[in-house]
């Protein structure tokens, strides 16, 4: 039946787009400036790697960063006695239901190494490669004519000015196989002087980075050195204590790199050609060239066909049809900028940080309850490969530490950590980063996501067949029975209310609660109960018999907190909708029927306790406070509650802002770019354009007069 419901719903959504349709929407969002953003770049990039360019197409007048998943740094470790190793560092005991349990938070005895935790290893920006002009301190004031387009169809950024009367054009791509770009620039002015510049930052230990990365000007605290390796290549070494790697520059016809600079790390880039063909790959690796030749002619071709395939293999949302409201085109451009931003800066081989590849928060690292709304989007757009980029080889790579975790509190399974990085897969010392559990259920999202992609490709939605399927199991079997082991050893059997709590201590979605207060936040609980249902249903699937105890938990979960009517933050909070000091921050409780799909197992939802938890929100919650996640989050919750309208407003919500290029702007919390708010508006409108599960041949996801102009094409329904 199901594999039936499932099928008619494809190919009622199903109004393919074509593929030239879909070049002329994406292409109408390319993106033009005419001057340097002082806040973002325009980027090139393959999701592992990418180059932020200034309105040069380079690096010469705003320093923006190139980025990679391997390019991390570690300072020196503190020289404090009893501090002055990883294994020094104890965390501290809290009291948790009647014992004594470590956690990873920051020691006030051991602060020096607690700090150097948190702040080591950090991302690094590679380099900046820039133009040098003939004379010092040129600036873009004096750059005429200036003007540039990135293509999203191909990946092309061309860049145009004049300079001293002449023009002066550039293209910058990115290869989306290596850590290469490919520029190209014409000039007479390349015979007059005007040549390209590398030069190398040191990082620092700051929380964020933005908008650039790294100082130029400590150049003693780091080393670097070029080798000529042919008439038409170079690699520049770069030492920066234990880390190092390689810059190789190689050109078509003739050209000559000289330096550094005395007491830089500057180099210069000369030819007598009025056209120039160079490639730049990054890499750790000090073998003389990187094996497959990457001339400038197979990167852009590489680079036209990874972008096309991208636009045209993925699913679709055309709005361009609907007229008369211009809601549409505002909505319409988030949705291809953030497919193309998310791709770039988002589709790695870790999940990414929350700033992507543009520059650092949380000095690169990764946080791994972000890792959903991060990748999520690649599965739910038909693009499975991006997502399993990362998924669940991230899993595994960080299952023995986070085996090691709940053993070291007494746990069964593996506890997720939370800000963590893909080197050395430690979590973070932070009070709110040992306390968070939201990120344990991720594993089952993201494995039942996979399930439901291997049994729509497989056309059969759940009946015969199904190598896929098998192997999806089995990929994830390892992760969610760890994921699913902790849970239920988590949760806490209190005998005189005679079911089992989550928390205290802890913090929920919204990091704002006092932890020791918090027990049964809405959210967790809900995401328990699922978590434990997929992780069951895993074990059907494969044909064995759940843990009793996964079971039990689930069955005897503490009830979803209902204060006035609405499910409240937690259990027992006093003035829930008469403080503001309980209404602001992530409102998580909508998340429960938005995020998550209604309970599989125990009580169904409320459906009045959640239309007037909607309203209560809507009306008092703090929302100019709030990330541009909360209202993806709420978006999806009116969409379930079936009022389209709110979820296109909370979508278009003034404190959910994009900037020109499409950069998810960060706000008054956290610096921009802030991907979440790119993933997570892709969350919803796949959810808008696909349906969820029982939302099947039912209309109504979409403003009623837009209804009968909007085309989908590939989506999938949510869970
Ligand atoms: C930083 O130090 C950690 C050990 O604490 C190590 O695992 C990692 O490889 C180091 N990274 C770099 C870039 O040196
Ligand atoms: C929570 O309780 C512990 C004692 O177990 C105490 O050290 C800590 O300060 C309390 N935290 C807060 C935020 O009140
Ligand atoms: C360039 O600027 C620097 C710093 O502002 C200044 O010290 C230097 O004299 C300038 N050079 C020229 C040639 O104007
Ligand atoms: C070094 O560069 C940083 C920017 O990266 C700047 O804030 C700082 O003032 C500079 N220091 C000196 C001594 O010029
Ligand atoms: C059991 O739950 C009640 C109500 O939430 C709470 O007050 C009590 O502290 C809990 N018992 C334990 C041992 O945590
Ligand atoms: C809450 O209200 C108090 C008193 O009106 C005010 O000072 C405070 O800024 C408010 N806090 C938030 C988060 O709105």
């Amino acid at each position: 039946m199901r594999a039936l419901s499932l099928l008619l719903a494809l190919y009622s959504l199903a109004e393919a787009v074509s593929v030239g349709q879909r070049q002329k929407v994406v292409q109408s969002f390319n993106v033009r400036r005419t001057k340097s953003s002082d806040t973002t770049p325009l980027q090139v990039g393959n999701g592992n790697f990418a180059f932020g360019a200034d309105v040069t197409g380079l690096q010469t007048f705003k320093p923006y960063a190139i980025m990679s998943t391997w390019g991390w740094h570690n300072f020196s470790l503190p020289t404090t006695p009893g501090q002055t190793s990883v294994e020094d560092y104890t965390g501290l005991q809290i009291w948790t239901h009647g014992r004594l349990v470590p956690y990873e938070v920051p020691n006030p005895a051991q602060s020096e190494i607690s700090n150097w935790l948190r702040e080591n290893p950090h991302r690094l920006n590679l380099a900046k490669v820039g133009f040098s002009f003939d004379r010092p301190n040129v600036t873009e004031d004096d750059l005429q004519h200036k003007a540039q387009e990135l293509d999203l169809w191909s990946g092309k950024l061309s860049s145009s000015f004049v300079y001293d009367g002449c023009p002066v054009q550039v293209e910058t791509w990115a290869d989306p196989d290596s850590d290469t770009i490919a520029l190209s620039v014409k000039s007479k002015l390349l015979r007059r002087g005007l040549g390209l510049s590398f030069d190398f930052p040191y990082p620092d230990n700051q929380k964020f980075n933005a908008p650039f990365v790294g100082h130029f000007n400590l150049t003693s605290k780091h080393s670097t050195s070029l080798e000529r390796l042919s008439a038409n290549s170079a690699s520049i070494k770069h030492k920066l204590d234990e880390t190092v790697y390689y810059t190789y520059v190689s050109w078509k016809g003739h050209g000559n790199i000289d330096g550094p600079a005395e007491g830089t790390h500057h180099y210069t880039f000369t030819t007598t050609q009025p056209t120039i063909q160079l490639t730049v790959t990054f890499s750790p690796n000090p073998s003389p060239q990187p094996q497959s030749p990457t001339t400038y002619t197979r990167i852009t071709a590489a680079s036209r066909t990874w972008w096309q395939a991208f636009w045209a293999a993925g699913a679709f949302i055309d709005l361009t049809s609907v007229r008369n409201d211009p809601r549409a085109r505002s909505l319409q451009q988030r949705i291809i900028l953030s497919q193309y931003l998310t791709a770039v800066n988002s589709a790695s081989s870790a999940p990414p940080q929350e700033s992507g590849l543009v520059n650092n928060g949380w000095h690169g690292k990764f946080h791994l309850e972000m890792a959903l709304w991060h990748t999520l989007p690649f599965a739910r757009w038909g693009r499975p490969a991006l997502l399993r980029r990362s998924q669940p080889s991230t899993y595994r790579a960080l299952l023995p530490s986070s085996r090691a975790r709940a053993a070291r509190q007494g746990y069964a399974g593996a506890r997720w950590g939370k800000m963590t990085d893909p080197q050395t897969g430690r979590s973070a010392p932070g009070d709110i980063n040992a306390l968070l559990i939201w990120q344990q259920p991720h594993a089952m999202y993201f494995a039942e996501t996979e399930w439901r992609w291997a049994c729509d490709a497989t056309g059969d939605g759940g009946g015969g067949g199904g190598r896929d399927r098998e192997a999806v199991l089995a990929r994830w079997d390892e992760v969610v029975s760890a994921s699913a082991d902790f849970m239920a050893s988590y949760a806490f059997w209190n005998a005189s209310t005679g079911v089992y709590d989550l928390g205290p201590p802890l913090y929920p979605v919204s990091e704002n609660t006092s932890p020791n207060a918090t027990r049964n936040p809405t959210f967790e609980l809900a995401y328990w109960r699922f978590g434990l249902d997929v992780a069951v249903k895993w074990r059907e699937r494969m044909g064995r018999e759940a843990p009793g105890e996964w079971v039990r938990v689930r069955d005897g979960l503490a009830p979803l907190p209902v204060v006035d009517g609405t499910y409240a933050v937690y259990e027992g909070i006093e003035g829930m909708w008469t403080s503001n000091a309980t209404t602001n921050d992530h409102p998580a409780m909508a998340g429960i029927y938005g995020l998550l799909p209604p309970p599989a197992s125990g009580k169904p939802l409320d459906l009045e306790v959640l239309r007037k938890t909607a309203a209560k929100i809507k009306e008092l919650w703090a929302l100019d406070y709030s990330y541009g996640w909360d209202f993806a989050m709420l978006a999806m919750n009116s969409l379930r509650l079936g009022d389209p309208e709110q979820a296109v407003e909370y979508l278009l919500h003034p404190i959910y802002q994009f900037d020109d290029a499409g950069y998810p702007v960060g706000g008054s919390r956290v610096p921009t770019p802030y991907f979440p708010n790119s993933a997570s508006l892709l969350i919803a409108t796949a959810m808008m354009a696909g349906g969820w599960d029982g939302s099947e041949g039912k209309t109504g996801h979409w403003p009623k007069s837009w209804e009968k102009d909007v085309q989908v094409d590939g989506f999938t329904p949510a869970l």
